[in-house]
């Protein structure tokens, strides 16, 4: 779906919730009522739908929230601000990980932002797809180039960039949240959201990240059908359906931009205690899937450098440096 302008201004003019006749839509945008009901067909398709009431007019099942970079920079502070070096919100994109990885190749500098209402083909991590329906949740992606060491000198950045969201959401009074390594954003053993780090360079040299983050803020049962994991939402985690993606937008800004930008200069170390106060992981049973067998054992933290920490069943504690963890079933789902 490619939202043309029209349907962006039938969005717009819709996002309250509230009803509008079919003659005041077509005024306002100087069209017919047989077109409006024909773009609002088409927005129905592609998953926004609508109701339509005689006497009333359209109203939007959902209500919506549109980014809007004005009301962003309300919220994001003058430190925040002085990292931004371009600043971009598409409507629809096929990642926004992917369109800044391509930016990067082109020149582009540190600070770039990127946010999406849709993504088309949004990446999680190892391969797996990101359910990114219109207009409910935050894609969000940002470009930073850093000096030296290569790529091992940022290894343990997208932990980091986990406690950033987890600053961010307390800020907003959103508590029983924690940290799923390597880089989950959980709440009560579901997923709420998730980070991909994705950096290219030489190994001793400069090295550029794309740091995107993907975080629930509503998803419809229709809409998260193919989510093979355990997920929730903003809305189910605060029992409201509270509209405040701008603000939470720029708070995460605020929480995420100081992070990344000083990542070089105080690496992982600077995280670690408030890392191991967050982690949903430690003293569960889990499985780690590695690329050639999965091991089973009792997660025992992460140590200096970020890697996780796991006692075997003969005693030996093992650490390792990627993977994908799930809990065993006598886990409960009340971690995070
Ligand atoms: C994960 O698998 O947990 C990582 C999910 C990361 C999703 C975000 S949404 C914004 C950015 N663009 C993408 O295509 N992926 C990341």
């Amino acid at each position: 779906m490619v939202i043309a302008d029209k349907q962006k201004k039938i969005l717009t003019l819709l996002a309250d919730g509230e009803f509008h006749s079919g003659s005041d839509l077509a005024r306002a945008l100087g069209v017919s009522r047989s077109a409006i009901w024909k773009q609002l067909n088409c927005l129905a398709e592609s998953g926004l739908q609508h109701s339509a009431v005689s006497g009333k007019g359209y109203r939007l099942d959902k209500s919506l929230e549109l980014l809007a970079q004005s009301e962003i920079y309300e919220v994001v502070n003058e430190q925040a601000k002085a990292l931004i070096s371009s600043f971009e919100i598409h409507d629809q994109i096929n990642s926004t990980n992917s369109y800044l990885v391509e930016c990067a190749h082109r020149g582009a500098p540190s600070g770039f932002i990127c946010f999406a209402e849709r993504q088309t083909a949004g990446k999680g991590r190892r391969g797996r797809q990101w359910v990114s329906p219109y207009g409910s949740n935050i894609y969000l992606s940002i470009l930073w180039r850093y000096q030296q060491g290569g790529p091992a000198a940022i290894s343990g950045l997208s932990l980091a960039v986990g406690i950033a969201v987890i600053r961010a959401l307390k800020q907003h009074n959103i508590n029983n949240i924690g940290l799923k390594w390597p880089n989950d954003i959980y709440s009560r053993g579901k997923k709420l959201g998730g980070i991909l780090v994705e950096v290219s360079g030489e190994s001793d040299g400069p090295c550029t990240a794309v740091i995107g983050l993907g975080l629930n803020l509503f998803l419809s049962e229709t809409e998260s059908e193919v989510i093979a994991q355990a997920w929730t939402d903003l809305s189910k985690i605060t029992g409201q359906h509270k509209l405040f993606r701008n603000e939470l937008a720029g708070t995460l800004l605020n929480h995420l931009l100081p992070v990344i930008a000083g990542f070089e200069s105080v690496g992982i170390k600077a995280y670690l205690d408030e890392w191991r106060a967050y982690d949903c992981l430690a003293g569960r049973l889990v499985t780690i899937l590695l690329a050639d067998k999965q091991l089973k054992g009792t997660v025992e933290g992460i140590n200096d450098t970020g890697m996780l920490l796991l006692k075997h069943a003969d005693g030996s504690v093992q650490a390792y440096a990627s993977g994908e963890v799930s809990f065993n079933s006598q886990s409960d789902e009340s971690a995070g």
